[in-house]
């Protein structure tokens, strides 16, 4: 246990400029058995960042926050990454023989490669990490400072030091690392990075044994092994690497779904559909209904008023009499149209009350949060308007699940509202039946029957005034 405690001090010290107790007791091989706690550096590292990223971003713009990111991060690290990424490309840029590259490595001056690969790693950083989405931005950080220290592991396990007959970093701890170490090591790197990334986990990590084969390769054969600079060198790439993959997963500032996840929402809103004649008498679970209850929770409201409430009908007598109170209401209902339209509004079926096994009344409450509601007090029907919201919410979030929907209105609300006994003040605003269905109509029934067509959409914008139709 000592042991183990020493070693993840070795690592931070050798790792960061950290201040770490006189206690820590060196031998030779001490940096080698270090090496397994490599990732858990990139975690302490990685929390660091982190909790300036959570402490700064109420209060600064993300550009700032991710240089001072990098400050702290060359800070707390000593550059040492940076340095090493450098003379890692002042060597293999400007040298060709294997002794000239070392030779090059070991210059503590920085030439054209060197200072350009710093300053690409850092512009990098600086756009990749300007660009993660809100949501991702600590998992995939953390990420990234974990693998990138993982790579030493696999590198220094496989390759010799490429120093044969000179001291040097790379030599400490080239052939050095142990199969138990490699393996334990990783399982740490993986583990973190499951809890950072969840299931990208396993994409970064890729990204990451990708990135230490291919540089481990490339070392292997210009230099016979490696340097203490080239870990540090791919210690840095695969940081980058990750991100950048992130990137190309298009994963923008603005949104965090992915281009599948985007798919999903939009074929839900267009394949979305008001169900009446088809629903299957298959019950719905309670934990599917509760599901779909909180998406519509979480619809926008004025205020945050939240004025809606449901009533759950599944019960078969109260759906009969429901249904008795909607045919009186469309006897009435069906009266104002005339020739072919009232033969047509004869043969539509304009409700699925006893078919669907679950139907909810959505009401809203207009004394919800007292008498005055942020937003509210101009337009008094923002209550209704965000009772809708939460019922579009949880028309789409049912279509999802492969629920039909579908919205009966006709009814005398005064009706309905004394027989479901609801309170004077509050407002029926839907009449929901809701079950799994045979099938989805490809376009709105209404449509198919030729009852109205769609409004071209070009018909239905203006521009900066009503009716201005020639924008840019
Ligand atoms: C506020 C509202 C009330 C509706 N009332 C009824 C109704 O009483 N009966 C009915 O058959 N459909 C009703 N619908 C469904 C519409 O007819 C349907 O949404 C429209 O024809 C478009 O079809 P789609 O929802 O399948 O795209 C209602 C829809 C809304 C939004």
């Amino acid at each position: 246990m000592r042991s183990a405690a020493n070693s993840f001090l070795v690592a931070v010290q050798f790792m960061t400029r950290l201040p770490v107790s006189r206690g820590v007791r060196y031998s030779p091989d001490a940096l080698a058995k270090s090496a397994v706690f490599f990732p858990a550096i990139g975690l302490l590292v990685g929390a660091g960042g982190s909790a300036l990223y959570w402490l700064l971003s109420p209060h600064a713009s993300r550009d700032v926050i991710v240089v001072l990111i990098l400050v702290y991060l060359v800070t707390v690290t000593g550059g040492l990454h940076e340095d090493a990424l450098g003379d890692a490309a002042d060597g293999l840029g400007g040298g060709w023989e294997k002794e000239r590259i070392l030779a090059i490595m070991r210059d503590s001056h920085i030439g054209s490669f060197g200072t350009i690969a710093i300053a690409l790693g850092l512009l990098a950083r600086f756009v990749f990490l300007t660009n993660l989405a809100p949501g991702k931005f600590i998992g995939f950080f953390v990420a990234a400072q974990v693998l990138g220290r993982w790579t030493t592991l696999p590198l220094a396990f496989f390759l010799p030091s490429a120093r044969a007959n000179e001291a040097g970093q790379g030599k400490l701890i080239a052939h050095r690392i142990t199969a138990l170490s490699l393996g334990a090591g990783t399982i740490l790197a993986l583990a973190i990075v499951a809890v950072a990334l969840k299931a990208e986990a396993l994409w970064a990590a890729l990204v990451a044994v990708m990135i230490a084969a291919v540089s481990g390769l490339y070392y292997w054969r210009r230099i016979d092994g490696i340097t203490g600079d080239c870990l540090g060198a791919t210690n840095q790439i695969t940081e980058i690497a990750i991100m950048t993959a992130i990137h190309g997963r298009k994963q923008s500032a603005l949104s965090e779904f992915s281009r599948t996840e985007k798919r999903g929402l939009y074929k839900a809103i267009y394949k979305r559909r008001d169900v009446r004649g088809h629903f299957l008498p298959d019950p719905v679970s309670q934990r599917l209904l509760r599901k779909l209850l909180d998406s519509a929770h979480h619809a926008g409201s004025v205020g945050f008023m939240q004025p809606w409430s449901f009533i759950v009908i599944r019960n078969p007598d109260i759906k009969r009499q429901v249904k008795d109170l909607f045919e009186q209401a469309n006897a009435t209902a069906a009266a104002v149209f005339e020739g072919k339209k009232s033969e047509l509004y004869s043969k539509l079926k304009l409700e699925g009350i006893l078919e669907a096994p679950i139907t909810l009344c959505v009401t809203c409450d207009p004394s919800r949060n007292g008498p005055h509601v942020l937003g509210r007090n101009t337009i008094r029907e923002t209550d209704v308007y965000s009772t809708c919201c939460a019922v579009q919410n949880l028309w789409l979030a049912a279509r999802g699940e492969g629920i039909g929907v579908g919205w009966v209105s006709i009814f005398e609300p005064a009706q309905l509202k004394r027989f479901l006994q609801i309170p004077e003040h509050v407002i029926p605003v839907a009449y929901l039946c809701l079950g799994y269905v045979r099938e989805f109509l490809p376009r709105p029934e209404l449509e198919i029957t030729g009852w109205l067509p769609r409004i071209p959409l070009e018909d239905l914008i203006f521009f900066e005034r009503w009716g201005e139709k020639n924008g840019k």
